[in-house]
């Protein structure tokens, strides 16, 4: 891997949070995501599974993880099956995991190769009241690829047919949703990483700079530092294009005169970072550009500040719905009798900041995690409100990425230039 080694402490306390859990007896099997397939006989790069990774920290395809915390055979108490290596794999792909290697990373300290895994179940399904399997259940997913969870989900459903499945999503939810001290560091290491791309970037932009070769210099940046890369496609977007929400072409020159907005995060052991920041390309904001900025700057600081433990994300968005509304009354884009006729489903707002201020953020960038519990220490959100107003050319977002904790906010990506005179400083130092 390309990331420094993780405490395997983290992934052993995740087991025994998971294990807590699970009603006695029960049986939990998880599978690695695929390598996804391009064209002929090309791949994509491999892109873990997030719940095998948080339970076991195996970073590697056709991996199984088994856990049956009240197993009568101690050794299949956790068990991960991995693909076995030999001398022509490791010549043509390069290193995989041994089990020596494989215990050293996970905690774990029975490893088979995955052609054992049938052979184990027998046993352990043998003595399981139920079963626990896995599926992506994120609200916002796009299921149209069977995965190899859902392939194992039929493939034992066939062969143990009378045994009792159950669904271990909302427990990898609730769990997730909860950052311990060993994960908000990887993802201050990916904020760290993202931060200082950032900075980099404001100094290299200039007029007539192409949004592609802001998206190079923040790749450039990105690997140099252990980075995997892009947590997501980049949106660099000049002028009129950051009113397009998910504008990805990142193919048009920088204009004088025009913003920038750029929401580029990046990947560190599978943590995510998530930022944006919209700035001047010529260095210096115009008074409109600053006035309708520090609208979005004042509603992200009050944002923020409603980010703590006992708040609940619906309430908290309907809140910074109401800031929205009062500074776009002060900028002249909504008048009095455009709120007073609003549809409560669609506020008056909306018009100018269509999507949502906070999601969680962790190994997915819109990460895991309940949105009618009541926020806690340890849950970790993006806090990105915008203005966007195509009439004027004008698309602004400013986004962080915060860990609630009992003591206040942590704010992982506040290096990043933010006020006006801070941008315009750096930009032109
Ligand atoms: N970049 C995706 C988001 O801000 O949610
Ligand atoms: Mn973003
Ligand atoms: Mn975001």
């Amino acid at each position: 891997m390309r990331y420094h080694s993780i405490d395997p402490q983290l992934f052993i306390n995740n087991r025994k949070r998971f294990a807590e859990k699970l009603p006695s007896g029960a049986l939990a099997i998880f599978n690695s995501n695929d390598i996804m397939p391009t064209n002929g006989d090309g791949t994509m790069s491999f892109r873990q599974n997030n719940d095998i990774f948080y339970l076991s920290g195996a970073d590697q395809e056709e991996t199984v993880l088994l856990l049956s915390p009240d197993s009568f055979h101690e050794k299949y108490r956790e068990v991960l099956f991995v693909i076995e290596t030999n001398d022509h794999i490791a010549r043509w792909e390069g290193e995989k995991l041994t089990k020596e290697r494989a215990t050293e990373l996970t905690g774990i300290k029975t490893v088979y190769w995955l052609s054992e895994l049938e052979s184990v179940l027998q046993t352990v399904m043998s003595e399981a009241k139920e079963v626990f399997l896995n599926d992506n259940e994120h609200y916002r997913r796009a299921n149209e690829v069977e995965t190899r969870d859902a392939r194992f989900r039929r493939w034992i459903g066939e062969k143990y047919p009378l045994h009792t499945y159950r669904r271990a999503a909302p427990i990898m939810h609730e769990l997730r949703a909860i950052k311990s001290p060993i994960e908000i560091e990887l993802l201050r290491k990916a904020a760290e990483i993202d931060v200082e791309g950032f900075k980099r970037v404001m100094k290299f932009v200039k007029p007539g700079v192409m949004e592609y070769e802001i998206e190079a210099e923040f790749l450039h940046h990105f690997i140099r530092n252990r980075s995997r890369g892009f947590a997501y496609t980049p949106i660099i977007a000049s002028g009129g294009n950051a009113c397009v929400l998910h504008y990805i072409e990142n193919n048009q020159a920088c204009k004088d005169g025009d913003l920038l907005l750029m929401d580029v995060g990046a990947d560190y052991a599978n943590y995510n970072s998530d930022i944006t920041r919209t700035i001047p390309v010529n260095g210096k904001f115009t008074s409109r550009q600053k006035e309708v900025y520090n609208a979005v700057l004042r509603v992200m600081k009050e944002s923020l500040d409603m980010l703590r433990p006992g708040n609940q994300l619906h309430e908290y968005h309907r809140e910074v719905g109401k800031l929205m509304t009062s500074e776009l009354l002060g900028l002249g884009l909504l008048d009095k009798t455009d709120v007073k006729n609003e549809n409560p489903d669609w506020p008056a707002y909306k018009k100018y900041f269509m999507h949502g201020t906070s999601h969680y953020i962790g190994l997915d960038v819109h990460d895991v995690g309940s949105w009618t519990v009541k926020m806690e220490a340890g849950n970790a959100f993006t806090c990105e409100p915008g203005i966007y107003i195509p009439e004027e050319n004008i698309g602004i977002r400013i986004e962080d990425d915060v860990v609630i904790t009992e003591d206040g906010l942590i704010n992982l990506t506040e290096g990043a230039p933010k006020e006006v005179d801070e941008i315009e400083d750096w930009m032109n130092s």
